[in-house]
């Protein structure tokens, strides 16, 4: 055996495992195994998950935070303002610099399935020539997908339909859209009506940027469901950001529920930059700029998450953790209930897996690709609870990421004592 993974806790099964690889293959998964590996990883007692997936990010910003300026309201305009400038004298390599350390970073903290946006409003493409050429040199080590994204919008100038083309003819997985980015209702309307007509052609799948403000008539996602479900694009549709839903009223979100499920469009949301960036017009109360994610759960809609931004003219903060994306997902959409905290990661796991139609080759199974994170952690809820990066990540059955364990002590009047902070937050078998 290539490598032998022992005392493994998996998500759902009591007790402990130890799983058999070989090939890069999950050859068998059992409570004992007699075989031994070439290499040998005691998880402890620790949680194997599936590597994390990003649904959502922008690569060709992440890490650009103050360059050329630092926003200085936070706000998703001055944003827009910020990006805009920089793409002006924006070159391949300095994206390829910024892009290589981001995917370091989230391979890191556990993601090797990443769908990035490139945006296609840079006349030469740069962003798009950058992100396929990172996506290429990482294959051995992530899974990205680059979607060709219209930032400044479809129908806004007739350049951008060509570049959008453009863009896919050079390589993009697939067709992104902005329509409430764009300068009315019938414009939006044929901008998703434009991307899907590309789609088609290509036969690429549509992830676009929905409704993505607190106007509570920002009513796209009703289009695109609609548009799925007339082109038999059903499964092959995701939507981002989708906030505008938290400002519908409560009849009309019903309506939503029963289409979007009908259009199996996936609705991705990014909590840790639109907790900040939304309600920034309103005084008091409030709102939170989440879709209803415990409302589409029940429903049947499948939900996943992003990341969206690191460090870059949107998001000043950020480490590429979709641990810290779901930890805020949770607080924000109130999935503190003890079943939904521990389902919360099928978000960052199996709900993207499905919309990326990836199930058959991901997960802890005999048979799937051994692509493993061993979390210091021993359940889903105490992972939340503790934030700490992997201590191994495992891609085709080789550990690529190894952590080791800080040290931590506490000098107290009878001496230093080494604190073992996972022992301190035990708080009984539920957790
Ligand atoms: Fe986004």
């Amino acid at each position: 055996m290539q490598l032998v993974v022992r005392n493994a806790r998996l998500r759902g099964r009591s007790g402990t495992f130890d799983l058999a690889v070989d090939g890069g293959i999950i050859r068998k998964v059992s409570k004992s195994l007699a075989q031994r590996g070439e290499e040998e990883l005691d998880a402890h007692g620790n949680l194997v998950v599936p590597p994390f997936m990003d649904m959502h990010f922008h690569l060709d910003s992440a890490l650009a935070y103050g360059d050329p300026r630092f926003n200085k309201s936070g706000t998703l305009l001055e944003g827009i303002e910020i990006w805009a400038d920089k793409k002006r004298k924006i070159s391949e390599d300095e994206i390829h610099g910024r892009a290589v350390k981001m995917l370091k970073l989230m391979l890191a903290n556990g993601t090797q399935v990443l769908r990035t946006n490139a945006d296609t409003t840079e006349p030469k493409q740069r962003p798009l020539r950058a992100l396929l050429g990172v996506k290429e040199e990482f294959k051995d080590l992530m899974d990205v997908q680059v979607t060709a994204f219209p930032q400044d919008g479809i129908m806004t100038d007739p350049r951008n339909q060509e570049f959008l083309e453009k863009s896919v003819e050079l390589g993009a997985d697939n067709v992104g859209m902005i329509p409430h980015h764009e300068f009315t209702r019938e414009d939006g309307v044929r901008s998703i009506e434009f991307a899907f007509d590309l789609a088609q052609k290509y036969g690429k799948d549509i992830d676009g940027h929905v409704d993505e403000t607190d106007d509570d008539q920002s009513r796209f996602l009703e289009v695109v469901a609609a548009q799925s479900i007339k082109r038999h694009y059903e499964g092959r549709v995701t939507a981002g950001h989708a906030t505008a839903m938290g400002s519908y009223n409560d009849a009309y979100a019903a309506k939503l529920y029963r289409i979007l499920r009908r259009a199996g469009v996936t609705i991705v949301v990014n909590p840790l930059i639109n907790i900040t960036i939304q309600g920034r017009f309103d005084s008091y109360p409030k709102r939170r700029g989440m879709a209803r994610v415990k409302e589409l759960l029940e429903w049947g809609v499948n939900v996943a998450l992003g990341h969206d931004c690191v460090m870059d003219p949107w998001y000043p903060l950020g480490k590429g953790d979709m641990m810290q994306a779901l930890f805020m997902g949770v607080h924000v959409g109130q999935l503190t209930g003890y079943r939904e905290l521990a389902n919360s990661f099928d978000l960052i796991t199996t709900n993207p897996a499905k919309a990326l139609r990836m199930e058959r080759r991901y997960g802890v199974e005999a048979g799937k690709p051994a692509n493993l994170v061993v979390l210091e952690a021993k359940s889903e809820i105490q992972a939340l609870a503790r934030l700490a990066p992997p201590l191994y990540v495992v891609r085709r059955g080789k550990v690529i990421v190894r952590r080791t364990p800080s040290v931590t002590e506490l000098i107290g009047p009878r001496g230093t004592e080494r604190l073992d902070l996972e022992e301190l937050m035990q708080t009984g078998k539920a957790s």
